[in-house]
């Protein structure tokens, strides 16, 4: 009997030594363009996903964080969130990651790239360029527009577009394949898309995953196609149709895992509506919380459209709060940059931003 007694005294001991008292795993948040973590709504956002999955997070910011989130190229971003991710004790016994926009595609960086990280086990994408964008840029009238505009028409997989303007890390323009895949530095590599050097181990890590949750905006005009936050994208050398990402090359040969992922159930393709980066609370509670929740929960909890009613629907707008600088570099136009300047540091940034963009032109 006392035996006995003991045996269960040990079990619980070992139990509550390897499960120690909390038990979810802690999550970062990496924004999007023009953004910054200590932009009121970001912090916002990081806090209510915090306070509802009862986990730790930490918004990771980019070097100077809006500034840089447009002038870093994608692999520099990459480098400064790695080096973080690795330094915080926080973090290693694994973590989640939610991503925004752009951020998404730092976030597959880490996954992916970053050597040495302890591992991502949930992966949350809220409008993510996954399989590149190819929006033609419209951005407007202002010097700082005429300049990006001129960039990325003329040259935007150009050594010089390439090192300066993060998003020429991931436009692919599907008329102009053999361009993007020589010189486009970051996405191709990314998505494994050159065949004579893909790499296994980014497939290897993106596969180990245990969910993998891509929401796309149902009206989402920032992203073209918005199907890419579900790796859908154009066929090569076409801007119709819109592939699903089962019919795509990358799925179908399988370049990074995503369709092993996908015939183990752990790809969560989930839609929601609103613009880009547009999601109401209650949708944070039913696509977010659950994944961020549990070291141990694979599967969402199951949540009532009762229960969801009765939450707050207001539509809330991921680091737009107080923030009006679009995060599109593509749609973005300086007086837009402007209302943003009287607020925070979105209008500010964009302003710094066509100051470098200028002088590097000169
Ligand atoms: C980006 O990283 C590369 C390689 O580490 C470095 O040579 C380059 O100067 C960096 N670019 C910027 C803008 O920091
Ligand atoms: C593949 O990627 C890993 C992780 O970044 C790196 O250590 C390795 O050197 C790469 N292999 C090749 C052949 O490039």
């Amino acid at each position: 009997m006392g035996d006995l007694l003991l045996k269960i005294l040990v079990a619980i001991a070992i139990f509550s030594f390897s499960f120690p008292s909390s038990l979810s795993l802690p999550f970062i948040v990496i924004h999007g363009i023009g953004d910054a973590c200590g932009n009121r709504g970001m912090k916002h956002f990081t806090e209510l996903l915090s306070e509802w999955s009862d986990s730790q997070g930490y918004c990771l910011e980019i070097g100077k964080g809006a500034v840089d989130s447009w002038v870093l190229p994608l692999q520099n971003q990459t480098d400064i969130v790695c080096e973080k991710v690795k330094e915080m004790n926080e973090l290693s016994g694994g973590f989640n990651i939610v991503g925004l926009s752009q951020g998404n595609l730092i976030a597959r960086g880490i996954i992916e790239l970053c050597d040495g990280a302890p591992p991502v086990e949930n992966f949350i994408s809220l409008g993510g360029p996954h399989a590149g964008t190819a929006s033609v840029p419209l951005c407007g009238s202002g010097i700082f527009c005429v300049i990006v505009d001129a960039l990325i028409k003329a040259e935007i997989y150009s050594d010089y577009a390439q090192e300066h303007l993060a998003p020429s890390g991931y436009l692919k323009i599907p008329t102009d394949m053999s361009h993007y895949l020589e010189r486009c530095r970051f996405l191709p590599k990314l998505n494994n898309e050159r065949p004579n050097e893909r790499n296994a181990t980014y497939k290897e890590k993106f596969s180990g995953l245990k969910n993998l949750v891509l929401i796309k905006n149902e009206q989402d005009s920032v992203l073209i196609p918005r199907e890419t936050s579900w790796f859908g994208y154009y066929p090569d050398g076409a801007f119709s149709p819109v592939l699903p990402p089962q019919q795509t090359t990358l799925y179908i040969e399988d370049w990074i895992g995503l369709r092993a992922l996908d015939e183990a159930g752990r790809v969560k393709y989930v839609s929601v509506p609103g613009g880009h980066l547009g999601i109401s609370k209650s949708d944070m509670k039913k696509y977010m919380v659950p994944y961020l929740k549990d070291k141990s929960s694979t599967q969402p909890q199951q949540i009532s459209s009762w229960a969801a009613s009765v939450w707050d629907k207001t539509l809330y707008k991921v680091g737009l709060q107080d923030n009006s600088a679009p995060l599109s570099p593509l749609s973005l136009s300086l007086d837009e940059l402007k209302a943003g300047h009287s607020s925070m540091s979105g209008g500010e940034s964009g302003a710094t931003m066509s100051v470098k963009l200028s002088r590097g032109i000169e």
